[in-house]
């Protein structure tokens, strides 16, 4: 069981525009760690700026409603260097993405920041093959949004498993 002294992890869930799966995966975790005492700040954020203070796509917010999650708000934000001092984890949704994040954090730390964040595909807890890709839904069907539903869902059950209450009991 996780107990209130360890220490907290905090984690960012990173996509492109920040309005559809980044949203979802933020809302999702929120979901499910609401009461662990592990859990410290959760953000998400996005690799391009179009949507800055946008609130998240209606499709993302119909489904996380459709699964219960009703309490959910968040205004769009663009990735900055400080996220890398400041998260545990960011998570990155595909794989452009992912080197987007590895070049901004190479870029801090050539410039002094100290960058604790370990920067991974949020799909390397997919369970399945590493660095599982959440597909970006916005121009596709709205089944798109259920589909990483429930592949956040997966991968966020997984990561609280592996690392987080792992972690607890050593
Ligand atoms: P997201 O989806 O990265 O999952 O938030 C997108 C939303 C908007 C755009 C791109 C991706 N866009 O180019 O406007």
């Amino acid at each position: 069981m996780a107990e209130s002294s360890d220490p907290k992890v905090s984690v960012l869930f990173v996509c492109l525009g920040n309005i559809c799966r980044s949203p979802m995966a933020e809302g999702v975790f929120r979901s499910l760690t609401k009461s662990n005492p592990r859990i410290g700040e959760v953000d998400s954020a996005g690799t391009g700026a179009y949507h800055t203070l946008d609130p998240p796509d209606y499709r993302t917010v119909t489904t996380l409603r459709k699964h219960g999650i009703t309490d959910y708000e968040h205004g769009a934000r663009q990735v900055h260097a400080g996220d890398f001092e400041e998260f545990d984890y960011i998570f990155a949704m595909d794989a452009y993405n992912f080197s987007d994040l590895q070049r901004l954090q190479r870029r801090a730390e050539s410039k002094g920041k100290k960058t604790k964040a370990k920067v991974m595909m949020f799909g390397d807890f997919g369970g399945k093959s590493k660095g599982e890709e959440v597909i970006d839904p916005y121009y596709g069907a709205d089944n798109g949004f259920e589909e990483v539903y429930q592949q956040v869902t997966r991968f966020s059950k997984n990561f609280l498993e592996e690392v987080i209450n792992k972690d607890a009991q050593k």
